[in-house]
């Protein structure tokens, strides 16, 4: 019987891609298991599919805790992390405990255990600054943030994990994931659940800079997608692949497209540029599109209709 483990997986893409691992087990069934310490993540998040899925709460710092959970697995999708570039800045220590030394435990346990595959999600940080786009994975990583670093490493720690300890691994550098069940509650919550929290309650967010920053807006499910696809693909072991869809929007651009969705004008307020703040990033879906049978389907109108739907509902 096929055992999947997700990290993170009571969180924003973990309890998306739980319900894709769901659906991928079938009537054949099998067992899904969620590592989760419940610090940005909610049970909520996993409530109509509570009962087919275990939900261990425990930190991925604690080795000997996640251990027994990852043993035997056929594939480990290490999500968890405490996300958030200006949070990483701020309080860089927490960040570099869980997102290095957690992630170390993480592949530890899995080679310990004997794990098929490990897919790691990575970040598009990891990139900085590129002088062109779109980011393709040939590209040096110029990290320009603790998180980046922390992610990047992660990275490194995947392939040689591949290298040293024959675990196959697969690093997803994600590209700003939105969809519902992102967590607008915090001042380090992802700019697309701010802006709908903004719209709904008809209130102004606030944009950092100009507004001209660019994004590729990555649906969540076609995130989710991909994951399944990399604990599958052949011939991908130690690899890194961009995980985005393939476009650019800039703050300006979505907030209003925003606000016609909504029929509602609301001007922004403008602050300060954030620091550790990327201006450009948009991937290159080449090689995932080949190596791994990328495939996104949402447009970023489809995307965003589906995700103010689920604001609308749950706010
Ligand atoms: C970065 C990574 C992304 C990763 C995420 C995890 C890049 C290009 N992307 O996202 O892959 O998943 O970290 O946290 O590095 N902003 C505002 N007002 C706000 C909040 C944010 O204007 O109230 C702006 C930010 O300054 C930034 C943009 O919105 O320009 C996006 O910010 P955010 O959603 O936090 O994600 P990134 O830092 O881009």
């Amino acid at each position: 019987m096929k055992k999947y483990v997700v990290t993170g997986g009571a969180g924003f893409i973990g309890s998306t891609l739980v319900r894709t691992l769901l659906v991928d087990l079938g009537d054949a069934g099998g067992e899904v298991h969620v590592i989760d310490n419940l610090m940005s993540g909610h049970k909520k998040n996993l409530e109509e599919v509570s009962d087919r899925v275990a939900l261990h709460i425990v930190d991925i710092r604690d080795g000997a805790a996640i251990a027994p959970v990852i043993a035997g697995a056929d594939t480990v999708f290490h999500l968890a992390a405490i996300p958030s570039v200006p949070r990483s800045i701020d309080e860089p220590r927490p960040s570099h405990e869980v997102n290095i030394d957690g992630t170390f435990e993480v592949f530890d346990a899995a080679v310990k255990g004997k794990v098929r595959r490990l897919v790691y999600a990575a970040s598009s940080s990891a990139y900085g600054d590129s002088e062109t786009l779109p980011k393709i994975e040939t590209m040096a990583a110029k990290p320009k943030s603790p998180y980046a670093v922390q992610k990047y490493v992660g990275e490194l720690y995947a392939s040689v994990f591949t290298s040293c300890f024959d675990l196959e691994t697969v690093s997803l550098r994600f590209f700003n994931v939105y969809g519902p069940r992102q967590d607008p509650s915090s001042a380090y919550s992802g700019i697309l659940s701010l802006f709908m929290k903004h719209l709904i309650a008809r209130t102004e967010p606030t944009i950092f800079g100009d507004g001209e920053q660019s994004r590729d807006f990555t649906y969540v499910e076609d995130v989710a997608a991909l994951c399944l696809k990399a604990a599958h693909a052949p011939g991908v072991a130690g690899k890194m692949f961009n995980a985005g869809n393939g476009g650019r929007y800039t703050l300006n651009e979505i907030w209003r497209m925003l606000q016609k969705m909504e029929g509602v004008e609301i001007r922004a307020k403008y602050g300060p540029p954030r620091a550790g703040d990327v201006r450009h990033s948009m991937a290159d879906t080449t090689a995932a599109t080949a190596e791994l049978g990328h495939a996104p389907k949402f447009t970023i109108e489809a995307g965003l209709k589906k995700t103010l739907d689920w604001y609308r509902a749950s706010l």
